[in-house]
């Protein structure tokens, strides 16, 4: 059987919790939304999560709920995968770039300056492979009025000393994504969680055709009036209850994709031509949604590692391309190589070595005798 990068871990608990919401009365729009979204915003530390069928639909819910439009920019990391700056362009807003700090691969402070302008309306710092990214030092970097829209998609069960991700001390909106490699799964869905219930109610009404949550008129109590444009954006009740049962097992999966990390650690220290993924720093809980090497002779090295352990059944991926130099962004804006200098010399390097749950001890040292053996 070939190891891949990422998959998710099921088991039987998970499995009954979906047949018993297939045998209920509600397949959508159900109980089983609610309690999911009360139980993942007490797991953030955070009052209101509101959940979506992506973290796509969240991320795009969540600039809308921010006010970005035409003539506004919405600055994210260079490296990340591209729904954290589709979500600006869905709404008419320019996606624009901070480059990555060379030793955590996260945007900073620093970074996010340095690209900000007066246009800047929302700023998505990304939570990369899981590791925290410095929110408070970003807030202070771009002041009270530009709001900052976590992407958590990789970091649920991730924490800071200032409390879990998620729990949006520094940020108005985090977003948070279920896909089968994420840290729990929905198959497909997302949450965005917030500590504002003016927001909260926006995400509510652009997840649901822009409908008011509620009758409003005591004449046509049948009648949710629209107010702004909405979508169907809705998680299902099977998805949720799926959700509420893996978010149970959300502590338990972290640790383990830590204990996976430690030992890439101990086993490759010495290997002098890899760049380990950047640790956590003291009091703070990394996610490990990747554990990620760079490969410190480039690309042409990097490429031989990725055939050579794809031969021998290890799936590894690049993660990822810097957004500005896929060629829709190229078209649409101008951008050009080099507008952000760290994120590519990373991308000439960077290998996903497998890191999930369900990985075997056994498979895990096959991953390593491999890559010792071809590096
Ligand atoms: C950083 C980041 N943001 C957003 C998303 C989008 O999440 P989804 O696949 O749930 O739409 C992903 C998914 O891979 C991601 O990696």
């Amino acid at each position: 059987m070939p190891i891949p990068y990422g998959r998710q871990s099921l088991d039987d608990r998970d499995v009954q919790a979906v047949v018993d919401t297939l045998r209920g009365d509600w397949l959508t729009q159900g109980p089983a939304v609610a309690e999911f979204e009360q139980a993942f915003a007490v797991a953030c530390d955070v009052p209101y999560a509101v959940a979506f069928s992506s973290g796509t639909a969240g991320l795009h819910a969540a600039a809308f709920a921010a006010g970005a439009g035409p003539g506004d920019e919405l600055l994210t990391s260079a490296l990340t995968f591209a729904a954290s700056a589709n979500c600006g362009a869905y709404l008419g807003a320019k996606p624009t770039f901070a480059d990555i700090e060379r030793d955590t691969w996260n945007v900073s402070g620093r970074t996010v300056a340095a690209a900000l302008t007066e246009r800047t309306r929302v700023v998505v710092p990304v939570h990369f492979a899981g590791l925290p990214a410095p929110v408070a030092e970003i807030r202070a970097a771009v002041g009270p009025d530009v709001a900052i829209v976590e992407d958590a998609a990789h970091a649920a069960g991730a924490w800071t000393p200032d409390g879990p991700v998620g729990a949006c001390r520094h940020a108005e909106m985090a977003v948070f994504s279920f896909h089968p490699v994420k840290p729990i799964t929905t198959a497909e869905g997302g949450m965005v969680t917030t500590r504002d219930a003016t927001l909260r109610d926006r995400l509510a009404a652009f997840r649901s055709h822009g409908l008011s949550p509620t009758a409003e008129l005591e004449d046509e109590p049948w009648l949710r009036r629209q107010h702004v444009l909405g979508f169907n954006y809705r998680l299902t009740d099977v998805q949720s209850a799926l959700g509420r049962s893996q978010l149970r097992r959300l502590d338990a999966f972290v640790e383990r994709r830590n204990a996976i990390a430690r030992r890439y650690r101990e086993a490759l220290a010495d290997v002098d031509a890899l760049e380990l993924a950047p640790a956590a720093p003291h009091g703070s809980r990394h996610g490990y949604h990747l554990f990620v090497v760079r490969h410190r002779e480039g690309a042409p090295a990097r490429r031989r590692l990725y055939d050579r352990l794809r031969e021998r059944g290890i799936l590894c991926q690049v993660h990822y391309v810097p957004v500005y130099r896929h060629p829709w962004y190229a078209e649409t804006f101008g951008y050009e190589p080099g507008l952000c200098p760290e994120a590519e010399r990373y991308y000439e390097g960077c290998l996903s070595l497998p890191c999930f749950p369900t990985l075997t001890d056994d498979d895990q040292e096959t991953v390593i005798e491999a890559v010792r053996d071809l590096v």
